[in-house]
Order: structure tokens, then sequence, then C-alpha cells
């Protein structure tokens, strides 16, 4: 059993898997932060996809006179591309953001530990995949957390620290001291499905999407409201098109799975239909709304 618990001084080189949405916005969060990163996508046109996005968003900073050009490029050039998870090897850290399926993850978790050394905190960016479960993979289960962001990561300042029944308390309070020092409000959380904002949000989606299916209101309505009268940043349907609607689907289905099918959690037809047809959201192009080079369209 690991004893030897890394503080969040000794947390220097940072992993990230996965290049896509999240993986992107965590990597440039902690090469902003001055770690050196590794960011691995098994995908070469994603991790391509993923590191132009993130100098991209660095040099809008830049423009914007939040950093300087040097800044932006050092940042950049922080962050290190590989495809292969042996490239992880001498990190103390390594963040997981690929897709929200259990047998993968904890695949990839179970390589990890065959790589990295008994003392490398490895944590989940799962939005609601029980820590426990993901854990119960791996030999080391108590340096193992979930370290979950919001998107866009660089952008939200919530981090859920996740703690499964046998996560050790110090790697929980590494993690909340470490994100706090990244600039984020890190809150420690037991493993539930959901955990608790993708809990509570799972109504707000789900009955936006039902307002749809019995044709009350079209999504570009439901969204205005409430945006403009309900207080919210966002509606449900600009929202799941910014989530990714194949990752808030799956999130759905395993909430509602883990909750023995209560039907509070009920999955929705209308984004099962959309994820059928890799109408992914902003992403993919198309979603519920059109978008281009990530601009909204105006409504046909
Ligand atoms: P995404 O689909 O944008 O990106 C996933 C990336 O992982 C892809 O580039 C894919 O090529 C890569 N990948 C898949 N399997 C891999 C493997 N075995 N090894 C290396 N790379 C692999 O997904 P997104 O949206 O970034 O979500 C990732 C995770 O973060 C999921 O668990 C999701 O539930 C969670 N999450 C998503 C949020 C969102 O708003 N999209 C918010 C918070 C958490």
């Amino acid at each position: 059993m690991t004893t030897n618990y890394l503080t969040a001084d000794a947390i220097k080189t940072v992993g990230v898997i996965g290049a896509g949405t999240m993986g992107a916005g965590i990597a440039q969060v902690a090469a902003q932060a001055g770690h050196p990163v590794i960011l691995v996508d098994m995908n070469a046109e994603a991790l391509e996809r993923g590191i132009a996005g993130i100098r991209k968003a660095l040099s809008r900073l830049a423009e914007k006179g939040k950093i300087t050009a040097a800044a932006a490029d050092e940042i950049g050039n922080r962050i290190n591309p590989a495809q292969e998870l042996s490239a992880l090897a001498d990190t103390q850290l390594v963040v997981e953001a690929i897709v929200e399926k259990l047998e993968v993850k904890q695949s990839v978790f179970a390589e990890l530990e065959t790589i990295c050394s008994d003392t490398t905190i490895l944590a989940s960016n799962t939005s609601s995949i029980s820590i426990t479960s993901i854990a119960s993979a791996l030999k080391h289960p108590e340096r193992f957390a979930g370290l979950h962001f919001f998107n866009p990561a660089p952008v939200m300042k919530l981090v859920e620290v996740i703690h499964g029944l046998a996560t050790a308390g110090p790697v929980i309070d590494t993690l909340l001291e470490l994100t706090k020092g990244w600039g984020k409000v890190a809150v420690a959380a037991k493993s539930s499905p959901g955990f608790i904002v993708n809990r509570v949000a799972r109504p707000f989606y789900a009955e936006g999407m039902r307002l749809v299916e019995e044709g009350v209101a079209e999504p570009a309505l439901v969204d205005a409201l409430m945006r403009q009268s309900g207080g919210f940043r966002m509606g449900p349907f600009e929202l799941t098109d910014l989530i990714g609607q194949d990752v808030n689907y799956a999130v759905t289905c395993s909430v509602f799975a883990s909750y023995y099918n209560d039907p509070r959690f009920k999955p929705s037809l209308v984004q099962k239909e959309l994820v059928d047809a890799g109408w992914l959201g902003r992403k993919s192009g198309r979603g519920f709304y059109r978008y281009e080079e990530g601009k909204q369209q105006a409504e046909e």
C-alpha cells in the first residue's frame, strides 16, 4: 500500500489523457499554472486539433491583453503532445479525460499503473462514473480520485474533487490545494452518481428536452427564457451543444443506470437521435443548433 503521498508542491509534471473538449482545457490550465504538461491522445488528428485549439485560446488571451504574446508562446510550448501512455512515466499527476465508459477508463488506469510510479496521483475527470468502481481495477486505489472540471475548463472556476471509498485523505488534500493554486474553487465531494453539479443539472436538461418532445416549445425559446428570465447563463440546448450531445447523453445514461433506472434520470430519445446522427453540438458543427467555426448560426 502506498503511504508516501505527494503534496501539492511535489506535483511538477502533469499528464492529461484525452485532447478533446475537456482534456485540452485541463492541459491549458495546468500549463498556465507553470507545469510542464504531457497531453496524450491515441487519435493523432484529435491531438493536433487539441493542441491547435489551446494555441488559439492562448493567442486570444494575448490579443485581449490578459497575457503577453511571449507568455502565450511559453505556455503553449510547455505542452508536449504524445500518442502513447508510456510518455506519462515521469509525471506526478495524471488526469484522464477520455470517453465516459467505465471499462475503458479502468483499462487505461490499469495500464497507467504499470507505467507511472506508485506515488503518481491518478485522477479522472469523469462527469458521473463512480470513483470507487474505476478504482476497483487498480492495485493502488488509495492514490486515485475524481478531479472534475467544468466546460470550458480554463474559464469555469469550479472543480469537484471526488473521493471514492479507497481514496486516501492526503490525496484529496493535495488535489484541493493544487487546484486552488491554479485559481480554481475546489470542493471535496463523496463519490455518488453525477456527484453534485451533474446530479442537480440532470432535470434541467431532461425537462427542457421533454418540452421539445411534447411539442410545447422550440429549443431556442426555452434557451432564451432560461437566459433572459430564468437567471441562467445558458439554456439546456445551447449548454448541451457546448458540452457535446454524446457526452451529455452518456452521462445521463450512466446516472440513470446508477440509480437503478429511476425515471427522474431517464435519458431523452430526442437527444439519442442527435447522437445517432452524429449531431454532437459545437464540436461537430451541428447539434440542436448549427455552428460555423464554433459560432452559432442564425436559425433557419
Ligand atoms: P471528447 O469526446 O471531446 O474527447 C475525448 C478524447 O479522448 C478524444 O480526443 C479521444 O480521441 C480521446 N480518447 C478516447 N479514448 C482514449 C484512450 N483510450 N487513450 C487516449 N485518448 C483517448 O470528450 P470530453 O467532452 O473532453 O469528455 C472527456 C471526459 O470528461 C468524459 O469522461 C466526460 O464525461 C468528462 N467531462 C466532460 C465535460 C464536457 O462538458 N464535455 C465536462 C466535464 C467532464
